[in-house]
């Protein structure tokens, strides 16, 4: 982060606040008229502001033939089936208008799975979007529902209006509107003043939320407003527009979205309330006739109060007005590790590892850490596949998008369609994030690697789940992500030794031909360091030769054909390289890999390693840390790691 500027962050508040004010309109009714002649689309209905606020950000259209809306790319990872759905099937017909718009809106999921995240994204999304020149909304002045001035055109007008400008008008004025314009506009519609609103769920307009508390203080006033008690002693009438406040959640959400937090924990009368709004577009208020309200409504519920509402023969005339999204956990090992990237970088994470002194973002994890975790994450969530053959490890690689012997991308929609529920079991990312900072608290580190991560895992599992069963599968599961780091770690270790592998091949070939063409001349070589002539290595042509099974009955005739080669290439004026000869080839990778095998051996074995083999070892680190992105402490655990397995 660049240093603080005063100045600039101030001159930053001001600019929005002129942008702010600029995006200001009031004129009178017949000024807003002129308006919706020009852009006819600023009188569009709650549900297709929406779908035009997703459509806005842009469709990707991906190379198998799927798209995806970039509204959602940069917060939701792994979701796009979902997103397809929740656009395809419900956010585009409920745009133009179709029956689909009167059903209440449900992200069903696991915890931790998304849904609240989603939402959130939609009602940051209507609040810039109203701020846009596309995407501006109008309202009469003053009306606690900020209501659509359009209501103004009498009933009998509305069919010409559609007919000229294409704009289908919906609803009738609010109590408050109706009384103005009788009382203090004179009837007279153009006396209405009209101004643009700013959707914001911070002022209440155009987005409300609501969430279930203990029925015995909350009263569905919250949701529909109530009896001004000052006011009505001033007017005497409850049906007095004046005596009411028109403030509920869903009055104010008019226009906009109402959100409705674990929807199925409410109670009869809520759910009541907006089943009526979502199906009819009214409120009622006790004293007033209904009351007409344009609100999408999206309703989150986690699966398990979902299954139990939804097996129950009572609810059928509710779940009929439920239109479900299932907002499963990520199937993809990538996604998955791009979401702990983000909770990391989160100040909220170190709310959840209560009140421990510990800051995530600055600790530095090791390469391939979030990755095991992931791993885990996805393979309990996963349903094991009836097709023989496909275990649950290969089943994650192709999610993930890899090539997989046998398997190919293409049957991934068909093990898709296989359940309908995978995804909505296993572990949540957040719970992944609590055992790397449990971990890390335990622990006392400043770091955390892989190795730290399984165990994390490990030990959390007990707290995690009473099943034997469940218990048996978790750490099998363990296994299998231990098995697969294993590998990684050894090719990862590999890939720092043998940084600079093509030169070490070159040097160790032209060291054994030197001494092969020696041997078969029955000549000496020079020593590499004192420059004395000395016998051929016979040690050092044998360790190569014993890599590709050459007996000592056989070396003499394979010396004897590495140096016809040799011959017959310089005859043609070409030099003899690593790749000239396939079996010389082979035979030095694997002592190559021999070698590296002793050195990190040694490094972890007790003996002391000599000068040598130390720079190695230190290089092997310093290229971990420059290249790979180690740590000195996280490199050394790392190389002690790989030589307890190379030592096993
Ligand atoms: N698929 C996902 N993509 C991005 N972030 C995710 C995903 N799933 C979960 N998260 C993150 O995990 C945390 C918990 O998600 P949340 O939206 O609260 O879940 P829910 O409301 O379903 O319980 C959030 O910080 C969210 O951003
Ligand atoms: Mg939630």
């Amino acid at each position: 982060m660049g240093a603080f500027n005063t100045s600039d962050f101030l001159k930053q508040v001001e600019e929005q606040r002129s942008n702010e004010r600029a995006l200001a309109w009031e004129g009178t009714f017949g000024d807003y008229l002129d308006l919706v002649a020009k852009q006819p689309k600023i009188a569009d209905l709650a549900h297709a502001r929406l779908y035009n606020m997703i459509m806005s950000g842009g469709v990707r259209e991906n190379a198998d033939a799927t798209h995806d809306y970039n509204f959602f790319l940069d917060d939701l990872y792994g979701l796009e089936r979902t997103l397809r759905q929740l656009v395809d099937e419900y956010l585009n017909p409920a745009s133009r208008r179709l029956d689909i718009r009167k059903r209440i809106l449900m992200f069903v999921g696991p915890v931790g799975g998304g849904k609240s995240t989603l939402v959130t994204l939609i009602k940051r999304g209507m609040e810039k979007y109203s701020k846009t020149d596309e995407g501006g909304s109008y309202a009469i002045k003053g009306c606690p529902m900020h209501e659509d001035p359009l209501h103004l055109i009498p009933e009998d007008l509305r069919a010409d209006f559609k007919r000229s400008l294409g704009v289908y008008i919906e609803g009738a004025l609010c109590p408050v509107c109706q009384y103005r314009l009788d009382h203090e506009w004179g009837s007279n519609i153009n006396n209405v003043p009209v101004q643009r609103i700013m959707l914001s769920e911070r002022t209440r307009i155009g987005i409300g939320t609501f969430k279930p508390a203990d029925p015995k203080s909350q009263d569905v006033a919250e949701l529909t407003g109530s009896v001004n008690i000052s006011a009505l002693t001033e007017y005497g009438q409850e049906s007095d527009p004046r005596a009411y406040n028109f403030d509920g959640e869903l009055n104010i959400a008019n226009r906009g979205i109402m959100e409705f937090i674990e929807m199925l924990k409410a109670e009869k009368r809520f759910l009541y309330e907006l089943n009526t709004v979502a199906g009819e577009q009214t409120i009622k208020a006790s004293r007033f006739a209904l009351i007409y309200c344009d609100v999408a409504v999206i309703a989150h519920t986690n699966e398990y109060e979902y299954n139990s509402y939804f097996s129950n023969k009572e609810n059928e005339a509710m779940i009929d007005r439920i239109f479900v999204v299932r907002v499963p956990y990520n199937l993809r090992v990538s996604e998955e590790v791009r979401i702990y990237e983000k909770l990391i970088g989160q100040s909220d994470v170190q709310d959840m590892t209560q009140g421990a002194e510990l800051d995530l973002s600055r600790i530095h994890i090791a390469p391939y850490t979030l990755k095991v975790a992931s791993m885990f994450a996805i393979l309990t969530r996963l349903k094991q596949s009836k097709k023989s053959g496909l275990t649950l490890m290969i089943k994650m690689k192709l999610y993930d998008g890899e090539k997989q012997a046998d398997w190919d991308q293409r049957q991934v929609r068909e093990l898709h369609e296989e359940f309908s529920d995978e995804g909505m079991n296993g572990v949540s990312p957040r719970y992944i994030i609590n055992r790397i900072s449990t971990a890390l608290v335990k622990g006392g580190k400043t770091y955390v690697t892989p190795i730290d991560m399984l165990r994390a895992l490990r030990d959390g599992i007990t707290e995690y789940t009473s099943h034997d069963e469940e218990r048996r599968r978790l750490l099998g599961l363990i296994d299998e992500v231990r098995k697969e780091f294993d590998e990684t770690a050894k090719k990862e270790v590999q890939r720092a030794f043998v940084y600079s592998y093509e030169e070490s091949a070159k040097t160790l070939m032209d060291n054994f031909i030197d001494n092969v063409e020696a041997y078969c001349n029955k000549e000496k070589v020079k020593h590499p360091v004192t420059g004395e002539d000395v016998e051929p290595d016979e040690r050092l042509m044998r360790s190569i030769e014993e890599q590709i099974g050459v007996t000592e009955n056989q070396k003499k005739e394979f010396r004897e054909g590495i140096m016809r080669s040799v011959a017959s290439l310089m005859r043609r004026g070409q030099t003899f390289s690593v790749s000239s000869d396939e079996r010389l080839k082979e035979a030095i990778e694997k002592k190559l890999f021999t070698d590296l095998k002793d050195v990190v051996k040694i490094t972890t074995s007790s003996k002391t390693p000599d000068d040598v083999q130390l720079k190695k070892v230190n290089e092997v680190v310093d290229r971990m840390c420059k290249e790979q992105g180690y740590t000195m402490d996280s490199a050394n655990e790392l190389l002690r790691y790989v030589g307890t397995l190379l030592n096993r």
